[in-house]
């Protein structure tokens, strides 16, 4: 059996891709298709580093490496074994999410943080990501109960947001960028096209033909 699909959630804060993941999770549901919705920092450990991470005052160094180990934990525990058994995996932010906040965002070395990202996903890769754009002050108003990422500066967040259109440039096949500002309704059925259009979706629940 072929691997199931990969889909991920990227973005500034506040840009939606909570309601957007949960919404599709809801769609491919429905259809009788398997999965997991899942988020990083995710996981018992994700959950665990959670606190630590939104709320305490890190060096970049100590804050990208409990990223990445998040994601190690998270990649071998949960979404590969998934994916191996034919589940969907949604999660809400990746690897994308380390290279832009702590490259771009912190100024860590992109090569850097791409290795080291590839060591912490074991090759494990997203089939698709959806990037939900919009202008960070619009974003930022948006975002409830800031966590210390929130609580950074514009020119931050700007530096977020340009590398993730940086990385959509870089790897078209995989990205579908979408304007956050769009109506939910607009955003879900741009999404749902895109999945139509990579992947094999089954149209009788209970009899999935899932795989790329
Ligand atoms: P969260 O409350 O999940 O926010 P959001 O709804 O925006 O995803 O907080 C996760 C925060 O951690 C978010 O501000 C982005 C940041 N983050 C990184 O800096 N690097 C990472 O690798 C990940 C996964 C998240």
């Amino acid at each position: 059996m072929p691997r199931a699909p990969f889909i991920t959630f990227e973005g500034v804060e506040g840009a939606g891709k909570t309601t957007l993941a949960q919404r599709l999770a809801e769609w491919l549901e429905a259809q009788g298709v398997p999965i997991l919705l899942t988020r990083e920092p995710g996981g018992a450990l994700g959950e665990m580093l959670r606190p630590i991470l939104l709320h305490h005052a890190l060096d970049a160094y100590t804050e990208l490496f409990l990223f990445l180990a998040d994601r190690r934990q998270h990649t071998l525990q949960h979404i590969r074994p998934a994916l191996a058994q034919g589940v969907w995996v949604l999660c809400d932010r990746y690897a994308d999410s380390t290279l832009v906040y702590q490259g771009y965002g912190r100024g860590i070395p992109l090569e850097l943080v791409r290795q080291l990202n590839a060591l912490a996903t074991d090759g494990v890769q997203p089939d698709l990501t959806l990037l939900l754009d919009a202008p960070v002050e619009i974003a930022l108003a948006r975002a409830n109960e800031p966590n210390r990422f929130e609580r950074e500066t514009i020119a931050f967040h700007q530096r977020i947001r340009d590398g993730y259109l940086q990385e959509a440039t870089r790897e078209p096949q995989r990205f579908l960028t979408l304007n956050a500002l769009d109506p939910p309704e607009t955003l879900l059925r741009q999404a749902q096209a895109a999945i139509q259009a990579r992947f094999r979706t089954p149209n009788r629940p209970n009899q999935p033909e899932i795989g790329l």
